[in-house]
């Protein structure tokens, strides 16, 4: 019940995430996305879409093509701009430069549902 073991506990799960989503790499390269892809994914979204994560779990072949398209052409400022990027303490908006989200979209939409190579990123 002390607040120090509570504490314990969220650093212990946030270990495991950590060591979760490095067990998970390989596979998603394999799928045919570049290391420097991959990374730049986990490192601005699967850093809160991940099991444990502060949202739901995501990979590039959750959504087609098209939602990807949608989800940067409309939702990411409404939806995503003000939130905190637990890492660098700083607003996704801040973080995720145009030119970003432009490299971002690209793996999403080459990596989705109905695409040539859909990756699943490890979910
Ligand atoms: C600061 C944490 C955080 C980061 C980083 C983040 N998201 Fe989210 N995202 C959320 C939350 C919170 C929700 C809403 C709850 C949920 O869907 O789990 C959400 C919802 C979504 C949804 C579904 C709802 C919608 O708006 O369409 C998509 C798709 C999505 N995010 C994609 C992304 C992509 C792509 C990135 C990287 C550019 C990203 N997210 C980065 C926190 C984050």
């Amino acid at each position: 019940m002390s607040r120090n073991r509570s504490a314990t506990g969220k650093v212990l799960a946030a270990i495991g995430g950590v060591l979760l989503v490095a067990a998970l790499g390989p596979p998603a390269l394999a799928a045919g996305g570049t290391k420097a892809q991959v990374e730049m994914w986990k490192a601005n979204c699967k850093v809160c879409h991940q099991p444990k994560g502060q949202a739901k779990a995501l990979s590039p072949s959750t959504l087609i093509g098209m939602q990807w398209e949608r989800f940067f052409a409309k939702k990411f400022a409404k939806s995503h701009a003000e939130l905190i990027h637990p890492e660098k303490n700083q607003p996704l908006g801040k973080v995720l430069t145009p030119e970003l989200l432009d490299r971002l979209e690209k793996f999403l939409v080459d990596h989705a549902a109905d695409s040539e190579q859909p990756m699943t990123c490890g979910k």
